[in-house]
């Protein structure tokens, strides 16, 4: 089985499928698509546990040409360009009788089915940088500052996510493996919402692979201190553009984040003391 082309054919489906959730305006499609892109993420992580398990090597790559398919004018091509990238990862589990790709070949049988009844015809505004954001008044000051935080946020997830994957199936350490998919999850979901305010306000800016260093081949106890670390900037980040931002809405949902970041640096903290004590 050619396991680093599922693995990547995944990740860049469960790429395209949480951007599409946020660029769409239809409540239920965005609904669905956003399902979707949570079980690509998880036959991404399936598919990559079983080619660890056979010893197979891949890495987190991925083409940045097929995920900008997504960048078209009108919802209703949005989702041929989806519908298209379903169809690509069924020909690829041609001939493939096994359990994990038997599910996959399933679902995705299934979600191209049922996106036969999305009904969508806006247009996409999503790239268009008109920097406002529907129903609320930001000065100048914030609206600079929401803009880069959004840009390098989404970006910065995207990555830990990303990261923590792929830390997530290289330990056997079972209180590291569910802190990593805990944070993976919680990472998952500061992506949608972000790259939803993002694409609100027209500057939605999708992901580049990451570089391999920063996963292959790292001192585990090194990377869980750093990221502890990194872990309270993005708290710091929050506070700061709180702080900033006049909305009461808006600095109490970038609080609501700060916090969640706060409970990150717990959860690597348990598995730091997991792989130390094992
Ligand atoms: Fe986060
Ligand atoms: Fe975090």
């Amino acid at each position: 089985m050619d396991y680093p082309t599922l693995i990547k054919k995944q990740h860049e489906s469960f790429i395209k499928f949480i951007y599409a959730s946020v660029m769409v305006k239809e409540e239920d499609v965005r609904h669905k698509l956003n399902d979707i892109a949570l079980f690509k993420y998880r036959h991404m992580v399936w598919v990559m546990q079983d080619a660890v398990n056979k010893n197979a090597k891949f890495n987190m790559d991925f083409d940045y040409d097929e995920i900008a398919k997504i960048k078209v004018k009108e919802e209703d091509e949005l989702i041929e360009v989806l519908k298209d990238d379903l169809n690509q990862n069924i020909a690829l589990y041609e001939g493939i009788d096994e359990p994990t790709i038997n599910r996959l070949r399933s679902d995705d049988e299934f979600f191209l089915e049922e996106m036969n009844f999305f009904d969508v015809e806006g247009e996409i505004t999503a790239f268009d940088e008109h920097k406002e954001l529907p129903g609320i008044e930001l000065d100048e000051e914030s609206k600079t500052a929401l803009v880069f935080f959004l840009m390098e946020e989404t970006f910065k997830e995207y990555e830990l996510i990303t990261i923590y994957s792929y830390l997530k199936v290289h330990t056997n350490i079972a209180v590291a493996s569910c802190a990593f998919t805990d944070l993976a999850y919680d990472s998952i979901y500061h992506l949608k919402r972000f790259a939803d305010l993002a694409a609100q306000m027209g500057v939605l800016t999708l992901p580049r692979p990451i570089p391999h260093e920063k996963y292959e081949n790292i001192g585990i106890v090194e990377f869980l201190k750093e990221n502890i670390e990194e872990e309270m900037d993005a708290e710091k980040q929050c506070l700061i553009l709180a702080e900033k931002i006049g909305d009461k809405y808006l600095k109490d949902f970038l609080l609501f984040i700060s916090r969640q970041e706060v409970y990150h640096g717990e959860l690597l903290q348990r598995a730091l003391e997991a792989l130390k004590n094992s």
